[in-house]
């Protein structure tokens, strides 16, 4: 299958790179400029590269940098923003800094006649920046775009099939950025449409088939979308061998536990263990109301349940885990406070005794995902689940945890979900929910004075939940929240909404 390096010189594009080119049905990988020689890209058989951008200048000490012979090893390469510089750089060219300011955003792009650009018209408006820009292009190549700052927009040399842009072909406002990639795919690589979902279900069932084959394989299913399709995509490869073990720590929302045993028990015919475990976490958080020990006992706990469950099952083969790519690019890097580990299932590979783990989606980006669980016949319930933190509801009651406050907050957090689904479709937000404060507040019911919880309600808009801007609703959903809520659910009289955004809140209150 043909396959894209998408080398990454510290750019924040490389896994948007990567999954445009996925997504035009050429599978790509990240790996990052130091993990990696030219000696070893050439023995991997990539059919292309592209050099991402980077916030260094070329001729900064300590910056980003690739050997030379890259550029002769007769591979196809697409260097772009801080990549194209490098090519040129590596090339013999030379780069300098604007002397006033740089390009940011929109700009009017003119394009000569070049592979890169057939079908693209010769003005179109492209996304840059930056401050450097390759000033003399290298021997071989020509200057094949330019924009009023920037006289060398684009660079080329055909016979050595090496392509420079300055701007940014992979960010939606470049208008015909996709086209360029299409272009550099298949006119310039030569690649084949070999990457699809079907074709990756088809390859890891098989793949699985043999490996596990006989082998008992455990999975910690916690009704998320990576540990669903992992389960559905492993069932498919070994059937009744996979055990999955679901703990409903009774902290979960509305109707969530019994959607997952309806799942994976009643419709696929899973070996699926779903051990109720309400009273003891509940137990366990008596009293607590320090956000962080919530955390620490619910971590705990799962841990304990499953090391019983381990001991009733002993030995196993494998454990299933749904690690997806983005987890993979992020480790890779090494920079431990962007890494997610698995909150929910963190320290199960000590308490199980187990082989070897296996990983079925760890090539797979989030929409990929959930591409393959819909192909796979999960519901789209599942499929397009929000995210929702491993200690559950636990950090969204503020204050201490009681079965009556959990009770409360499902049924006020489902009719807020049910409107904002009524309301919104692809403007839906990313995340929302309701929290539980600690607050009471005064009101009045029928002829009554009353005395109940506020209830917030939180919902986000965002690409990566590192930063969030709190979603601009519309009012109407709000108001039919609000009314039915406080009608509907008995022990709240009040609700708000939360208008910060993260930072400097986060998403959750807690
Ligand atoms: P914050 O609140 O940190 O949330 O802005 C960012 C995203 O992470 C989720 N989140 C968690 N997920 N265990 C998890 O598995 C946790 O303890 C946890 N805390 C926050 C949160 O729901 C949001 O999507």
């Amino acid at each position: 299958m043909d396959k894209i390096l998408v080398l990454d010189f510290g750019g924040q594009y490389d896994m948007l790179i990567a999954r445009r080119v996925r997504e035009r049905g050429v599978y790509a990988e990240v790996v990052p400029y130091n993990k990696i020689t030219t000696e070893e890209i050439v023995s991997r058989g990539y059919t292309g590269i592209i050099f991402t951008g980077g916030p260094n200048s070329v001729y900064e000490k300590g910056s980003p940098s690739f050997t030379s012979d890259i550029l002769e090893a007769g591979i196809p390469i697409l260097g772009i923003c801080y990549g194209m510089q490098l090519m040129g750089y590596l090339a013999g060219g030379s780069i300098t800094s604007a002397e006033e300011s740089g390009e940011y955003g929109k700009v009017l792009l003119k394009v000569k006649s070049s592979p890169l650009f057939k079908d693209v018209p010769q003005e179109s408006v492209s996304w840059m920046s930056h401050r450097d820009y390759v000033a003399k292009v290298p021997a071989g190549f020509t200057v094949t775009a330019t924009t009023d700052k920037c006289p060398s927009a684009a660079m080329a040399n055909e016979e050595k099939k090496l392509y420079g842009v300055q701007f940014h072909p992979e960010v939606t406002h470049t208008a015909f950025g996709g086209k360029m990639l299409e272009n550099f795919l298949f006119e310039v690589c030569g690649c084949k449409k070999e990457w699809s979902m079907e074709g990756f279900i088809e390859a890891s069932v098989k793949r699985y088939k043999e490996k596990c084959a006989g082998k008992r394989v455990l999975l910690a299913l916690s009704g998320g979308v990576d540990s669903s399709v992992a389960a559905a995509l492993m069932h498919k490869a070994v059937g009744d061998n996979l055990i999955c073990v679901f703990v409903d720590h009774g902290l979960l929302r509305k109707g969530e536990g019994d959607l997952v045993e309806n799942t994976f028990k009643g419709k696929f015919g899973m070996n699926l263990v779903r051990v109720n475990a309400e009273s003891r976490f509940l137990k366990k958080l008596a009293g607590v109301v320090e956000p962080e020990r919530k955390r620490k006992i619910i971590g705990e706990e799962f841990i304990r349940v499953f090391e019983e469950q381990g001991r009733l099952l002993g030995k196993v083969d494998f454990l299933c885990q749904g690690t997806i790519y983005p987890d993979v690019i992020e480790s890779g890097k090494g920079d431990a406070s962007t890494i997610k580990s698995h909150h929910n299932v963190g320290g199960l590979p000590s308490v199980i005794d187990f082989e070897e783990i296996v990983e079925p989606l760890r090539d797979l980006f989030k929409d990929e995902v959930r591409a393959v669980g819909l192909k796979l016949g999960l519901p789209a319930d599942l499929v397009w689940r929000q995210p929702f933190p491993g200690p559950g509801l636990a950090v969204r009651i503020i204050g201490e945890i009681t079965k009556e406050k959990a009770d409360l907050l499902r049924d006020a957090d489902a009719i807020f979900r049910e409107e904002i689904k009524a309301a919104m479709k692809d403007d839906a937000p990313n995340q929302y929910f309701a929290v539980l404060t600690d607050t009471r507040s005064v009101g009045v019911m029928g002829d009554a004075r009353s005395y109940g919880y506020v209830l917030a309600l939180r919902a986000v808009t965002t690409d990566d939940f590192m930063t969030a801007d709190w979603t601009r609703i519309p009012y109407e959903a709000l108001e039919r929240a609000s009314s039915r809520i406080t009608s509907e659910v008995r022990g709240l009289n009040r609700v708000v909404y939360d208008v910060t955004s993260k930072p400097p809140a986060t998403v959750e209150w807690e």
